[in-house]
């Protein structure tokens, strides 16, 4: 029998890609196959001229996805090898740098990496049966797809601190109220939700999509004073047809 896809990668009309982690027996962990299987379909949807915004979900009923595959750890050849793979596939750099919005629809739990994920795209919608925790430091290990700075960046520095330190997990209306999330539907809704607001992102101006989402990455970080002319570099260009 054919292995089932660890992820699916699903081209819609209307400029829309789905992508689906799909392990459901295994709440949706993320394996090495699945770390590679993103890398492709990331760059697939990057590179297609045809598609504008990205939806992320995991299959089955019962996880967006409960972290990296806990199975995997520590069974990398080398640290050196590992250090290696991370840096010429850094998947999650790759997220936070493509300027086509990614949007991630959550179901269950979003634990670890599942959180990272989710943090890594630039809007997170959740169903009421969501969970949301980094418990990495309960398991002798800390976030490492970004989740030290990515929550910290979303949600109020001492709400990020607490979920990081205790571990602990958040429900959806409490992710909703601290900002890590900005709508909750139930469960039945969650795609039509998230197909709705790819849909109207990807109608639009594509050039002024992806030059706004540029300002943010390129600015994030920079003093005041140089962000506002990064926005205004782009502005320009923009409105000189430079494009994004
Ligand atoms: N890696 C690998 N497998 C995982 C996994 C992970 N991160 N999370 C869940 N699974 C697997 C379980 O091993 C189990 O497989 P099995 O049916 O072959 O035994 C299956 O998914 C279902 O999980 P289970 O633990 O039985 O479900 P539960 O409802 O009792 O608990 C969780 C759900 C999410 C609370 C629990 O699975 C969990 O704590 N997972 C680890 C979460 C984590 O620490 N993530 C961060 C890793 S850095």
């Amino acid at each position: 029998m054919k292995p089932r896809p660890v992820l699916l990668y699903d081209k819609r009309d209307g400029g829309v890609a789905w992508i689906t982690l799909n392990r459901p027996d295994a709440l949706n962990a993320v394996n090495l196959a699945m770390r590679d299987a993103l890398w492709e379909a990331l760059l697939a949807f990057h590179d297609d001229p045809d598609l504008n915004v990205a939806v992320i979900r995991g299959a089955g009923d019962r996880a967006f996805s409960a972290g990296a595959d806990i199975t995997e750890f520590g069974t990398a050849p080398s640290y050196v090898e590992a250090r290696r793979a991370r840096h010429d596939r850094d998947v999650w750099g790759l997220m936070l740098s493509i300027t086509k919005p990614l949007i991630a629809a959550v179901h269950g739990y979003a634990y670890g990496l599942g959180c990272e994920m989710a943090l890594c795209c630039d809007i997170r919608i959740a169903s009421d049966d969501a969970r949301f925790a980094l418990p990495e430091v309960n398991l002798g290990y800390i976030p490492s797809a970004g989740g030290t700075q990515t929550l910290p960046r979303t949600v109020p520095p001492g709400i990020a601190r607490e979920m990081i330190l205790s571990g602990a997990p958040i429900d959806a209306l409490r992710a909703l109220e601290i900002g890590l999330i900005t709508r909750v539907v139930a469960r039945a809704r969650l795609y039509d939700e998230a197909a709705a607001v790819a849909s109207q992102l990807a109608t639009g101006s594509q050039v002024a999509l992806r030059a706004t989402k540029e300002a943010m990455i390129r600015g994030a970080d920079l003093p005041l004073a140089e962000a506002l002319r990064l926005e205004a570099m782009i502005a320009e260009r923009v409105l000189h047809g430079g494009g994004a």
